[in-house]
């Protein structure tokens, strides 16, 4: 059954496209925000800076099931379409497309993008399925909604990265801009899965941000870059349960830094575990 939305909601391509032709045919341009839903502050700064951008927004809502693994959260995902769709209206989105696993991967879908580059390392060692996934329902949700410019969180920086050089090879047309990471007063990156944090593990969290602080200053600061890394991996590691990396990296392309002081614009990243909580972060590093 369809809920009563605050906003204009969309469930399959051909609604999508209905609303986004009369929207073109008045001549106005589109912005496109995709997630997975659980919809916090830091989705609505990109909405807003969406909607800085475009004369109409929409925002995607679809718990892809190809990004997740066997044994991930999938299942557990929080899925709050109304409480959702309130959000958007408040921030002044203009639909909300909301697909069904079946409407995105029909029976006998066969079809995957294969990436290197920039989705190779940090987040792909650990979660190898992952970016593949992501780049698949994206270009399938570009391809559906069409929009001029779509924005994709900094939070999520390798993503953003994978989805830039995606579009480029595939001339997809779409511009990719960077939104802005919004966190807690502690420095906390607001994230859906912080949701999942005990009171102990939420305070205990807020340490991923002074150590990537930290290990981004001892940079800027003409460290050695295998010095600062090695400083800021044995932080984490005394922080936190696990830790899948804390590395620095080429800002632009992830690729490996030179050994030496920094050089080049780099980024910082981590990704750790927190109880049973899997939180990921990063900053940039500039040489003076
Ligand atoms: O960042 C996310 O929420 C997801 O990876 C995305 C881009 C919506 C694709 O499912």
């Amino acid at each position: 059954m369809r809920p009563d939305l605050p906003l204009p909601a969309a469930y399959t391509v051909a609604e999508l496209r209905e609303t986004v032709a009369a929207w073109r045919r008045e001549g106005l341009t589109v912005g496109f925000v995709p997630t997975m839903g659980a919809l916090h502050a830091g989705h609505l700064a990109l909405v807003t800076q969406a909607l800085e951008r475009a004369d109409r927004v929409v925002v995607s809502i679809f718990v892809n099931p190809a990004q997740f693994a066997p044994g991930e959260d999938f299942d557990a995902y929080p899925r709050t379409l109304e409480s959702d769709a309130d959000k958007l209206a408040g921030a002044g989105a203009h639909l909300v497309y909301a697909p069904s696993a079946f409407e995105m991967y029909p029976q006998g879908f066969s079809t995957t993008v294969s990436l290197s580059g920039p989705a190779e390392g940090l987040e792909s060692a650990a979660r190898p399925h992952f970016f593949a996934g992501v780049a698949t329902v994206v270009s399938k949700l570009f391809n559906q909604v069409r929009p001029d410019l779509a924005v994709f969180g900094e939070k999520d920086y390798q993503q953003l990265l994978v989805i830039r050089r995606m579009t480029e090879d595939l001339d997809l047309g779409v511009e990719i801009v960077p939104g802005v990471t919004v966190r807690e007063a502690d420095g906390l990156a607001l994230s859906s899965r912080n949701a999942y944090l005990s009171d102990t593990d939420r305070k205990r969290a807020a340490a991923l941000n002074v150590i990537l602080a930290d290990f981004a200053q001892a940079l800027e600061g003409g460290g050695d870059v295998a010095t600062a890394q090695t400083a800021a991996l044995t932080a984490a590691a005394d922080a936190f349960d696990a830790v899948d990396y804390v590395e620095a990296r080429c800002a632009d392309t992830l690729a490996q830094l030179p050994e030496g002081p920094l050089d080049r614009p780099a980024r910082v990243l981590a990704a750790v575990k927190v109880g049973g909580t899997r939180l990921i972060d990063n900053r940039p590093a500039t040489p003076r």
